[in-house]
C-alpha cells in the first residue's frame, strides 16, 4: 500500500543524515585581557553529524576548550559562525549539555537520583514524577540503578562520572559536550570509563563532541578526529577513526596511526605525509593549513 507520509518521513531522515547537526564555520576565538588580545583559534571549520563521536585533538593551549565553550554558547566567535540544526548558536541552551572534568560538582547533599533529576526540574523540562522516572531510566543505563539513593561522597570517581553522564543524558540534549572528562581519573578507571562511554553510545546513540589531548583516547573514543595545531588552533587534518576501539590498543595498525597523528600534530610546518610513506589508513583525510 502506498503511504506518502512514510515516504516523506524517510526522505527527510535521509536529508538529515547528510547535513551536519553542528556546523562550525571558520571560527576564530579571542580573549581580550587588560593588556592583550589572545588568539585562541584561527578559522576552524568542522561539521558534526547526528550520532558522531567527534573528537577535538591537539596540544594544550590549542583552543580545544575554547571551541567547546563556543559551541556551548559561552564564548561568541570573534569571526565565523556556529550553527546547530541550522540555527545560529548565540547562547547556552538545554540542547547542548557540557560534562565537565570536575565530577565533584555534584551537590553532595543531594542523592544520586536527586542529582540526575535536578536539571530536569530546574529547567522545568519535566514535573517531579516524570523527572524521577527519566532519571531512573538513565541511571539504569549507566548501571547505577542500585545507587539512586546513595550520596555522591560514597561513590568512586568512575561512578561519579557515570552520574554526571546520566544527568546530562537525562536532558536528552542534541549534543553532549565533554572536555577531557576522564583526565582526572587513574589510568584503569579512565580505560573503564572510555569503555562505558562507548557502550552507552551503542545503546543511546547520542551525538558527542569530545575534547582530549591524548591521541590514544581520541582514537578509542572518536569516530572522527579533528587535529588542531598548537596555539592558535588551526585545523591540521580531519580523519576517520571508527575502525578503532579499546580492543585495537597496542595493535600494529593502531600504533602506526597514532604515530602518524603525532607527526601531523607536531612536525614543524605540518607537511602532509610524503608519498613514500605507506598508504594512509584513513577513509577520507582532509588536510588544511
Ligand atoms: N579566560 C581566558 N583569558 C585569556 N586567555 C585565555 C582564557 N582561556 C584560555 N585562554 C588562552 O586561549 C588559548 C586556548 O586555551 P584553551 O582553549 O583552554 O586550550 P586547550 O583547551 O586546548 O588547552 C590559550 O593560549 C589560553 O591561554
Ligand atoms: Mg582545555
Amino acid at each position: 500500500m502506498h503511504n506518502p507520509a512514510a515516504e516523506t518521513a524517510s526522505v527527510s531522515a535521509t536529508a538529515q543524515a547528510s547535513s551536519p547537526l553542528l556546523q562550525v564555520n571558520r571560527v576564530s576565538l579571542q580573549y581580550r585581557t587588560a593588556s592583550a588580545v589572545v588568539q585562541a583559534t584561527h578559522e576552524v571549520s568542522f561539521g558534526v553529524h547526528p550520532a558522531d563521536r567527534f573528537v577535538l585533538l591537539g596540544p594544550s593551549g590549542c583552543g580545544k576548550s575554547s571551541l567547546l565553550k563556543s559551541v556551548a554558547g559561552f564564548l561568541p566567535p570573534a569571526s565565523g559562525e556556529i550553527r546547530l540544526d541550522g540555527q545560529a548558536v548565540r547562547h547556552p541552551g538545554p540542547d547542548r549539555i557540557v560534562v565537565f572534568q570536575e565530577f565533584d560538582q555534584l551537590p553532595p547533599w543531594k542523592t544520586v537520583l536527586a542529582n540526575v533529576m535536578f536539571p530536569l526540574l530546574a529547567s522545568k523540562t519535566l514535573k517531579k514524577r516524570e523527572a524521577a522516572e527519566r532519571a531512573r531510566h538513565y541511571l539504569d543505563k549507566v548501571g547505577l540503578a542500585r545507587f539512586a539513593d546513595a550520596y555522591p561522597h560514597t561513590l568512586s570517581g568512575g561512578m561519579k562520572a557515570r552520574v554526571a553522564i546520566a544527568r546530562a543524558l537525562a536532558m536528552q540534549p542534541k549534543m553532549l559536550l565533554m572536555d577531557e572528562p576522564f583526565a582526572a581519573l587513574d589510568a584503569l578507571t579512565r580505560r573503564k570509563m572510555q569503555e562505558e562511554l562507548l557502550a552507552l553510545w551503542d545503546e543511546v546513540r547520542f551525538t558527542l563532541l569530545f575534547v582530549t589531548h591524548s591521541i590514544e583516547e581520541a582514537l578509542v573514543v572518536g569516530n572522527r578526529i579533528l587535529l588542531l595545531s598548537p596555539h592558535p588552533g588551526r585545523v591540521r587534518a580531519e580523519i576517520n577513526s571508527h575502525q578503532y576501539d579499546l580492543s585495537s590498543l597496542g595493535g600494529a595498525g593502531f600504533q602506526q596511526t597514532a604515530q602518524r597523528i603525532h607527526r601531523l600534530l607536531f612536525d614543524e610546518g605540518g607537511a602532509p605525509p610524503a608519498a613514500a610513506e605507506p598508504p594512509i589508513n584513513f577513509g577520507d583525510v582532509r588536510f588544511s593549513y
